[in-house]
């Protein structure tokens, strides 16, 4: 476990550290006192003997060190996170943010002048080191606590909060329950952007968890996936006065992620977004990789961009109000990202119980959002291998345009990935991977043929925008988790939407 406690002076870092530390039994270590003890004097001292400057640089030689040997909990200094290189060195820590009011600083610091950097007026010089640190904490920082209370009970709190919601990775947050922690990721201004049908279910209990923060509904029709709903939600934004430092929230499938991260990636040139997704499907895919959009007349997911979301909140939860088609939907990407990881995510899929409770999914959900996660950050622009992401999905498109988005993007997938293999498959073997892929299939109630003419599936696959250099590519598979890119000829893509019909 990395953890990392920042605040400004006399947040109770060090304090709440020591006690979250005992409470976690994992060891402790105080970032000022590496710093002293190698330097063999107090960091007030060094401060003033050596100037800021010079301090930053050991600190960040010492942070280099420590963030990657120590394992448990770490108290940060109060001005760690001023250099860029330290934000980035703790990546793969989660950074908690303890942020009392100025008031209870002062309180606490008066008296205290052992600080070089809050000699003079204290209420003034800790009200000019917040501003210039906020943005920072906001940015760096995984999750906030209000740390008013005894370090005790703010030790408590914070262990609870770690249990609660695992770290899946850098940026994506998962947990059943994680929901109720939504108001700590986002401490600043907020607005939540909602799927009208979360909203039934699940709006009373958000809007208590984020009670000052408005919430707009949005209808979440794939055909409202479009810059009309945008233009809505930008009038609602101007509305609510969001400046650059509001985080929008977008709770929904995929469709609400698309649009409302289209919103926070448009508006004001950006403003930071949280992913909350609440579909199985949304939660291995949308959720991940910073693509948002809305679809034209002219094809689906046409105008975008890409726009990371500062967390992904996954939380289980959401799925038991699923219908079992929409979860079933999200199985064809499940079993894809099992094909890309390699044979023992099938032989896990292939264990898994169907119809599969929500406690079923998770470690199956998991391992797909891992694998995507993985994919992402090795090639986060598309420009490499989150191509293979694409598997199956050639076909997969041309069905959803060829049946004018009729067939779900599940279904149309699932045929898709049959198609794919069987055309891969080497000439006039049985090939054991095609039947094993079909049979799970089946079992998830998926599709694994088609009656649509591969006529009908030869226009669409033309204008398919995952083209490059004029000519089409298609994601192959050698053997599960060994995918690779192969050119295709028009009479090769006739071959593959043939692969796609009834035998
Ligand atoms: N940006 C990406 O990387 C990416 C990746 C995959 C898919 N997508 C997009 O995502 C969309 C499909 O996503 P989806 O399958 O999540 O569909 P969706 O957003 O259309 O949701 C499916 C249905 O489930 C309802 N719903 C959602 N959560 C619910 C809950 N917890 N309880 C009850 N009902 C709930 C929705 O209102 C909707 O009717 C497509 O538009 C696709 O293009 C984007
Ligand atoms: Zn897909």
């Amino acid at each position: 476990m990395k953890v990392a406690l920042t605040g400004l002076p006399g947040a109770g870092k060090s304090m709440v550290g020591r006690l979250l530390a005992q409470e976690l039994d994992v060891p402790f270590l105080d970032l000022d006192d590496e710093v002293s003890r190698e330097a063999g004097s107090e960091v007030a001292g060094l401060i003033d003997r050596l100037g800021l400057d010079a301090f930053r640089t050991l600190e960040h030689r010492i942070l280099t060190r420590v963030s990657g040997e120590h394992d448990g909990l770490l108290a940060l200094g109060g001005g760690s996170l001023d250099d860029p290189r330290n934000a980035q060195l703790l990546r793969e820590w989660r950074v908690i943010w303890l942020r009392p009011s100025l008031t209870t600083l002062v309180r606490r610091l008066s008296g205290d002048d052992s600080r070089p950097l809050l000699r003079g007026n204290l209420a003034a010089r800790l009200d000019d080191i917040n501003l210039r640190r906020r943005p920072i904490f906001s940015r760096v920082a995984e999750a906030a606590f209000d740390a008013e209370a005894e370090a005790e009970a703010v030790a408590r709190q914070v262990g609870r909060y770690l249990q609660e919601v695992e770290w899946v990775g850098p940026g994506v947050l998962w947990g059943r329950g994680s929901r109720h922690h939504l108001a700590r990721f986002a401490p600043g201004r907020a607005g939540v952007v909602i799927a009208g049908p979360i909203a039934r279910h699940w709006g009373g209990e958000i809007g208590r968890v984020l009670p000052d923060v408005p919430l707009r509904s949005f209808d979440d029709h794939e055909d409202k996936k479009t810059l009309d709903s945008v233009r809505a939600l930008y009038a609602w934004a101007a509305e609510q006065a969001f400046d650059r430092t509001t985080t929008v929230f977008a709770v929904g499938g995929g469709v609400t992620l698309d649009v409302a991260g289209f919103l926070a990636a448009t508006y004001l040139r950006g403003l930071p977004l949280i992913d909350v997704p609440t579909t199985l499907l949304a939660a291995v895919d949308a959720g991940i990789g910073g693509k948002v959009g809305v679809d034209l007349a002219e094809g689906k997911n046409l105008v975008g961009a890409f726009h990371m979301p500062r967390l992904t909140v996954v939380d289980p939860e959401f799925w038991a109000s699923l219908t079992p088609a929409v979860l079933a939907d999200a199985m064809a990407e499940i079993v894809k990202a099992a094909l890309l990881e390699g044979d023992a995510a099938l032989e896990a899929l292939e264990e898994m119980a169907w119809p599969a409770t929500p406690e079923d999914l998770e470690p199956v959900a998991r391992r797909a959002l891992s694998v995507k996660m993985t994919i992402v950050a090795a090639d986060p622009k598309e420009e490499a291998e989150r191509t293979y992401l694409n598997l199956g999905h050639t076909i997969g498109h041309a069905l959803e345009q060829a049946t004018g988005y009729q067939m779900s993007h599940g279904h149309a997938v699932a045929v898709g990935l049959c198609a794919i293999l069987r055309y891969g498959a080497p000439q006039g073997r049985a090939d054991g991977l095609v039947r094993r892929v079909e049979q799970l299939l089946l079992r998830f109630g998926l599709p694994i043929d088609t009656d649509v003419p591969p006529d009908q599936l030869m226009q669409p696959m033309g204008l398919d925008k995952k083209r490059s250099d004029g000519g089409k590519r298609l994601v192959l598979l050698q053997r599960p988790g060994h995918p690779y890119l192969a050119a295709a000829t028009d009479q090769d893509l006739r071959r593959l939407a043939e692969e796609a019909g009834r035998p």
